[in-house]
């Protein structure tokens, strides 16, 4: 077990270089499935998400090198060419989301597949009835049993697919094996998140014909084999969300390299009402705090493009410290506010019903011995422990590895008091 010792008060300064995105690698890492060929993905951080995704393609048959490469990170050699098994156990599922995008790659590349519930934060039910729903109409034959999917994609056929919900992993696992199916398939209704684009660019570099990925269509011409390839993932827009949370908080300047301010604008639009100062460039963003922050007003999580329901909890803690009301509703995930309980005892004055938070915004809030709940609610806590007055331990920091790589080291170089710390104790979750 390991934990975050944060001692607040400092104001951070200086630079930090944004990663590849998590949730552009993790489905990119699947579709690697479709492909009989190797594939070099360059500067891939070890988030254990991505780790995670490494371990179900090796079970598959598949191999993945981490090589040293050009840039900060190693680049990440895959080759999928001995693919020989169609079945990912629950063992390697249940840790994370991106397990369920396998079965549309695994489909394309096996015909058959036998995969398990996937696992992920604990923020919602997250059902995966619209990726069945979605393979069904591409003439895949699905069971669900004993926490399994079995499914035969031989009599697969391009059609015409309408989701119900713009779901992101829904709409990349029917492109991955659409992108494989002879003839055309499109998507209405699709996800428009840029990793949704990000997907689209990797799989046409490996030869696919998509286009369509960011708009309210997806068009999918299938080809009968793709080909290797050397890609590179987009910048990581949570990641730099969350550091420009911190500058609202905590900064005196900070310069964000390698991030993508046209992903960021529903936050950027947000954070400028707190009275910091934001500066867009070409690959950069800059990010000067106020004084004080005052309340942002409301936010309401959304489908792209609108507020990203992965940057709610970091804006919590934001809420927590601004002059003034804040009205924050989560619309996507059900059980997405589990951070709230943790902020409470750091001193934070937030009500919460049926995904509706007010938070009344104080100067002060106290360090604590908090868990970290889940990913995105880990950030949470440690942007509170960097503005809190005295120590917060935070424990159970795992969950921030899967999505967040070397947080603490960055979070250091820009003057924040954050150590990793091994705990012996076992922290139980007392809800
Ligand atoms: C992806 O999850 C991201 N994960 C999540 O990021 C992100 O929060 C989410 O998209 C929304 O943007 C990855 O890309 C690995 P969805 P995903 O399918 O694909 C419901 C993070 O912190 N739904 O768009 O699971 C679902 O319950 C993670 O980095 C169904 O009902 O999200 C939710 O309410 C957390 N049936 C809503 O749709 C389905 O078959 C959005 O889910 C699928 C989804």
């Amino acid at each position: 077990m390991e934990s975050f010792y944060i001692v607040g008060g400092n104001k951070l300064e200086g630079e930090v270089e944004i990663d590849p995105a998590k949730n552009s690698l993790l489905p990119i890492l699947a579709g690697c499935i479709l492909v009989d060929d190797e594939i070099l993905l360059e500067n891939v951080p070890k988030y254990s998400d991505v780790i995670a995704m490494c371990k179900i393609l090796e079970h598959l048959g598949g191999k993945t090198k981490f090589v040293s490469g050009k840039y900060k990170n190693e680049d990440l050699l895959v080759d999928c060419r001995d693919i020989v098994y169609s079945d990912v156990p629950n063992e390697l599922a249940c840790s994370v989301r991106s397990s369920i995008f396998t079965l549309g790659s695994i489909l394309g590349r096996k015909k058959i597949a036998k995969v398990s519930y996937p696992g992920g934060c604990d923020i919602g039910l997250r059902p995966i009835d619209i990726h069945i729903a979605g393979l069904k109409q591409l003439g895949c034959k699905v069971v669900d049993k004993n926490g399994y999917i079995y499914a035969d994609g031989s009599k697969r056929r391009a059609e015409d697919v309408m989701l119900s919900f713009s779901s992101v992993g829904a709409t990349e696992n029917i492109m991955m094996f659409a992108s494989v199916c002879k003839g055309q398939t499109r998507i209405f209704n699709p996800a428009r998140e840029p990793e949704i684009v990000d997907l689209q660019n990797f799989l046409n570099k490996c030869g696919a014909k998509i286009s369509g990925a960011g708009s309210n269509m997806i068009v999918i011409d299938g080809v009968p084999k793709l080909h290797g390839c050397c890609y590179h993932a987009i910048s990581d827009r949570i990641e730099a969300g969350t550091f420009l949370i911190a500058g609202a908080m905590v900064g005196k300047e900070i310069v964000l390299k390698n991030a993508s301010p046209k992903d960021n604008q529903a936050l950027i639009a947000k954070l400028l009402k707190t009275t910091c100062k934001i500066k867009e460039e070409n690959d950069r963003i800059i990010i000067k705090g106020s004084p004080r922050p005052q309340s942002f007003g409301e936010i309401e999580t959304a489908v792209y493009p609108g507020f990203p329901t992965d940057l709610q909890a970091p804006m919590c803690s934001l809420a927590s410290v601004c002059d003034g009301y804040s009205l924050i509703i989560e619309n996507l995930f059900e059980a997405r506010l589990k951070h709230i309980g943790e902020l409470l005892k750091m001193g934070c004055d937030i009500r919460c019903k049926n995904g509706v938070c007010i938070v009344k915004g104080r100067d002060k809030i106290y360090g604590a011995d908090v868990i970290t709940t889940d990913l995105r609610g880990g950030a949470c806590l440690v942007l509170a422990g960097l503005y809190a007055e005295g120590y917060t331990t935070l424990n159970n920091i795992e969950l921030i590895d899967r999505g967040y790589f070397k947080l603490e080291e960055k979070l250091t170089a820009l003057g924040g008091e954050i150590k990793r710390i091994k705990c012996e104790k076992k922290v139980y979750n007392c809800y």
